[in-house]
């Protein structure tokens, strides 16, 4: 029988079966291990993203204590200064005011702008891998190009970038269920080393302002509403992060998917038409980022259940984009699918401000890898990460010709 075990490497390999014994046993499921509500089904996860009930946070509320939680660790506390700054870990006012600053580089005409930049690079990416015979579709194309696009829009300097993978991955530990202490020690040394680089960053552009994100950041001025240098370091490393950690597994998550539904991959081939389509289906189909929460900040009721404030709800995108009530076949890939309002993004207030960046930046891997690796085929069997709520791959081995 299929089990609900983030930390089971089976399920890990395919939770998709696990979800639909979730989904038949109810609406909401509590689950001792990480102390959370479980929520399955499309309708509940989509309308409970939109509940103002809920929140990233409840700081903006309460204490600690007064929500009946222990504060973390002191030892933490680098980490959180960080992570709790950044628009994500906000809830209004201040998530407004720097959702406002920030969105303007982010409107789909923005983006749209950004266009032939992404082509291009996501074309030399591929040349590159066509001529070295293949690769790691992960290290050679995924990962660079939405690193290179998110650190040129924040004015990174080309020599700086190597450290900020790392930095991102050690960050992005402490977003899986119940991280250990060793997890959180490497996110702590790296939200240090991440926020120094930045602070002397910000001081630079300062005294000499670019046309890039960081200038416009200090010099924003929103209704007389400046952001902090915190805020200014903490929305930079969100969008470091954010900004490429989901983009690179929904590239490889997609491609391992294409390789298993020849079919699929086939049609892709004969029709690039499909691209627009094909990348809705694939972030459905084997969903990024499979788990996001939120806390009980007043009362709620779910079928019957009643979910007290200081209770945490753990909402489920995977389950959600493979419930049948939604999605007609669930379990089947199919590239043209065009009743999609799968869950990706997410929704409500927090609803994902770099959806047009990345639809334009998994468009452009995939063309390229369409029309100048048209014998694109897997050369090994992938390993999966061992994450639960980042879902990707340790690599995609490819050969081409
Ligand atoms: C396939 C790629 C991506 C996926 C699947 C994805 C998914 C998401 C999701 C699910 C959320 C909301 C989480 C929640 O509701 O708790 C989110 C928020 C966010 N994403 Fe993305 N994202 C992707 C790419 C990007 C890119 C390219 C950027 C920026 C350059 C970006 C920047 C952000 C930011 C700043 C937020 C916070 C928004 C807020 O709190 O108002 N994301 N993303």
């Amino acid at each position: 029988m299929a089990v609900f075990d983030p930390w089971d490497p089976a399920f890990l390999a395919d939770p998709y079966p696990a979800y639909a014994e979730l989904r038949a046993q109810g609406r909401v499921i509590r689950y001792e291990p990480t102390d959370q509500w479980l929520v399955p089904h499309h309708a509940d996860v989509s309308v409970l993203l939109r509940d103002r009930r809920l929140g990233r946070t409840y700081q903006h509320r309460f204490t600690h204590e007064e929500f009946g939680r222990t504060p973390p660790p002191p030892e933490h506390e680098p980490f959180h200064t960080l992570n709790d700054h950044g628009m994500l870990d906000l809830e209004p006012p201040d998530h407004t005011r720097i959702r406002r600053l920030v969105s303007k580089a982010f409107t789909p005409r923005t983006v749209e702008r950004l266009k032939p930049y992404v082509d291009g690079l996501a074309g030399d990416l591929v040349s590159a891998l066509v001529e070295a015979g293949g690769g790691d579709l992960l290290t050679d194309v995924a990962e660079p190009l939405p690193v290179a696009v998110i650190a040129e829009m924040l004015g990174i300097p080309e020599s700086d970038r190597a450290p900020l993978r790392p930095w991102s991955a050690d960050i992005c530990g402490m977003y899986e269920l119940n991280p250990s202490e060793e997890t959180a020690a490497k996110a702590v040394r790296a939200s240090v080393e991440f926020s120094e680089y930045l602070r002397e960053l910000i001081a630079q552009r300062r005294k000499e302002p670019g046309d890039d994100l960081i200038s416009g950041l200090i010099a924003a001025h929103d209704e007389g509403d400046r952001l902090t240098e915190q805020e200014m370091i903490s929305t930079a490393v969100l969008l470091l992060n954010a900004g490429h950690e989901a983009t690179v597994n929904a590239t490889v998550n997609g491609w391992w998917a294409l390789f298993r539904n020849p079919d699929q991959l086939a049609a892709l081939r004969a029709d690039h038409s499909l691209v627009p389509s094909a990348i809705e289906e694939l972030m459905r189909y084997d969903t990024p980022l499979q788990l996001f929460e939120r806390w009980v900040l007043d009362e709620i009721e779910i079928d019957g259940t009643v979910i007290p404030r200081g209770a945490e709800v753990a909402m489920l995108f995977g389950s959600a984009n493979h419930d049948p009530a939604v999605f007609t076949d669930p379990g089947r890939l199919d590239l043209t699918r065009q009743d999609n309002p799968h869950i990706s993004f997410s929704a409500g207030i927090h609803y994902c401000i770099g959806a047009p960046l990345a639809r334009i930046e998994l468009a452009a891997s995939m063309r390229a890898l369409l029309e100048k690796a048209p014998t694109l085929r897997l050369a090994a069997e992938p390993q999966r990460k061992p994450n639960f709520v980042i879902r990707g791959l340790e690599g995609l081995s490819v050969e081409v010709g």
